[in-house]
């Protein structure tokens, strides 16, 4: 076997490529960048709105009783108080007087399977921990760190103008509830869901995108009436499980993780946990909470504003308690690029079998007599381009201008890739690199019967199909 280029983790090879193809670039790199914040390219800013756009479809088109809405990222610090972000939004830190690195107390605390000590708001450190960087015993206790941003809303910057960007699109739709109930002529069950930026201070943002200061929430509060709770919270899970198989994480990739209820927040019944395999560990994507109806009523008391719903069936009033599925877009990509990820050795001539290159062998060199490919195998409602389009030949008019009049036909239902550069072999794998699920190649035969090759990103395996057949099969592929 021929010499290792060089041994790599996968999350690194993940890496490696979406800055290559254009799916996540460090943000402002060319000033060294931000620790904590990303930017994603032509292909990630696509793949991302994929993610919503299914979230989207699933949670708010297909159920007519969930509506939408988008509110603002700053809003009334009042809400920051009801909902209890402020003074309460905040993790508890360590620091090592030794040489002065600063740690989350409880995971410090549990990587060495100890468990921070809480007494209401107060911690403590168990005995015996030490610092996970130069093992000396004399830390700080812990101290609480504020994760909300705060900036000031007009030109003066005083306390009265102190206002905060939203660490979770949730309290928006709570602020909102009563507007959404008396416009949509909704009825319980009923739910407000909402896409939307949210910014937290992490003291820590680590494995890549997973834990960013600025990042994308989707969130449903679903309203019920009291006593449904558990109903409701079950249905949603398995919902949202069945989503994720729909946009390529199967079920086999992913956890599910019930907190026992001695850990819940008093006011809620149940959490559950979606978690994904990353290569760093397995990983919370989506938080499923029954949260009774603490935030509406908090809202009702900070405000004063009633936040209750007459039921006309049973003629009662009462604050409807909620079921919130919050899932992170960011997580939900680096899961769905993680999962697609990968590397094949293919015999070189095409006689023999395809090897798929284990998580250890990586960025490996492919055995002599085979090359290497990477392939992003995306489902092709997630994928950010779902067509490529090549003229064998580009100086060819006639074949270029046959496989244009096909790209523009395309590019009416989806993102399309146009490409005439180099050997049509080197287009296909920078397409399997972005994981476009499907390759249209027009050629001499094309003038001659109207038929084009197909070709499929997973298999290699290629086609002839007729033009007017190609929208029809692939709207069904695509779908
Ligand atoms: N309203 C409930 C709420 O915000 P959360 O568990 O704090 O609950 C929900 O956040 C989801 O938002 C998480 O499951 C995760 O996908 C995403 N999320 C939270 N903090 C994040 C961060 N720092 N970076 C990226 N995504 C994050």
């Amino acid at each position: 076997m021929a010499k290792d280029k060089k041994k790599t983790s996968k999350l690194d090879s993940v890496a490696s490529l979406c800055k290559r193809r254009g799916f996540i670039f460090q943000t402002s790199e060319i000033y060294g960048g931000l620790n904590g914040f990303w930017d994603y390219g032509p292909m990630g800013s696509q793949l991302k709105k994929n993610i919503r756009d299914a979230w989207w479809q699933d949670i708010v088109v297909k159920n007519e009783n969930v509506v939408g809405l988008d509110a603002s990222i700053i809003m009334h610090p009042r809400v920051w108080e009801a909902s209890g972000h402020i003074g309460g939004f905040s993790d508890p830190m360590v620091d090592c007087r030794e040489c002065k690195k600063r740690f989350k107390a409880d995971n410090l605390c549990e990587e060495q399977g100890q468990e921070l000590i809480q007494d209401g708001k107060k911690f403590q450190l168990p005995e015996g921990i030490k610092c996970a960087s130069c093992g000396s015993d004399d830390l700080t206790e812990p101290r609480s760190f504020d994760l909300m941003f705060k900036t000031f809303v007009g030109p003066v910057e005083d306390d009265s103008a102190v206002a905060y960007l939203r660490p979770e699109t949730a309290q928006g739709i709570f602020a909102q509830f009563s507007n959404v109930l008396a416009t949509s002529r909704q009825k319980l069950p009923f739910g407000i869901g909402q896409i939307g930026k949210a910014f937290r201070n992490e003291i820590n943002p680590r494995n890549y995108t997973f834990r960013s200061r600025e990042f994308e929430q989707m969130e449903l509060e679903f309203f019920i009436k009291p006593g449904t709770d558990e109903e409701w919270h079950k249905y949603w899970v398995q919902k949202r499980l069945s989503w994720y198989e729909s946009v390529g994480l199967p079920l086999s990739s992913l956890e599910l993780d019930e907190h026992p209820k001695e850990k819940l927040a008093h006011y809620a019944s149940a959490c559950t946990d979606v978690a994904y395999a990353f290569p760093f560990g397995v990983q919370e994507l989506e938080g499923i909470a029954a949260r009774g109806n603490f935030d509406l009523s908090r809202h009702q008391e900070f405000s004063g504003k009633s936040m209750e719903y007459f039921d006309q069936e049973t003629n009662e009033r009462y604050i409807p308690h909620v079921v919130e599925p919050s899932a992170g877009v960011d997580r939900i990509a680096l899961a769905i690029l993680c999962e697609a990820y990968t590397e094949e050795w293919i015999p070189k001539g095409g006689e023999g079998e395809v090897i798929k290159v284990e998580d250890a062998d990586l960025g490996k060199r492919a055995p002599e007599g085979y090359e290497a490919r990477t392939v992003l195998k995306f489902v092709p409602k997630i994928a950010p381009v779902k067509v490529a389009v090549f003229p064998l030949l580009k100086n060819k008019p006639e074949l270029v201008e046959k496989a244009r009049e096909i790209f523009e036909e395309l590019q009416e239902y989806w993102p399309c890739f146009w490409d005439v550069a180099g050997a049509i072999g080197r287009r296909y794998r920078r397409q399997d690199e972005i994981g476009t699920p499907f390759g249209v190649t027009i050629d001499f035969d094309t003038l001659e019967d109207n038929t084009v090759t197909i070709r499929y990103r997973d298999t290699m395996k290629q086609e002839r199909i007729s033009c007017d057949e190609l929208l029809p099969f692939l709207m069904k592929k695509i779908r």
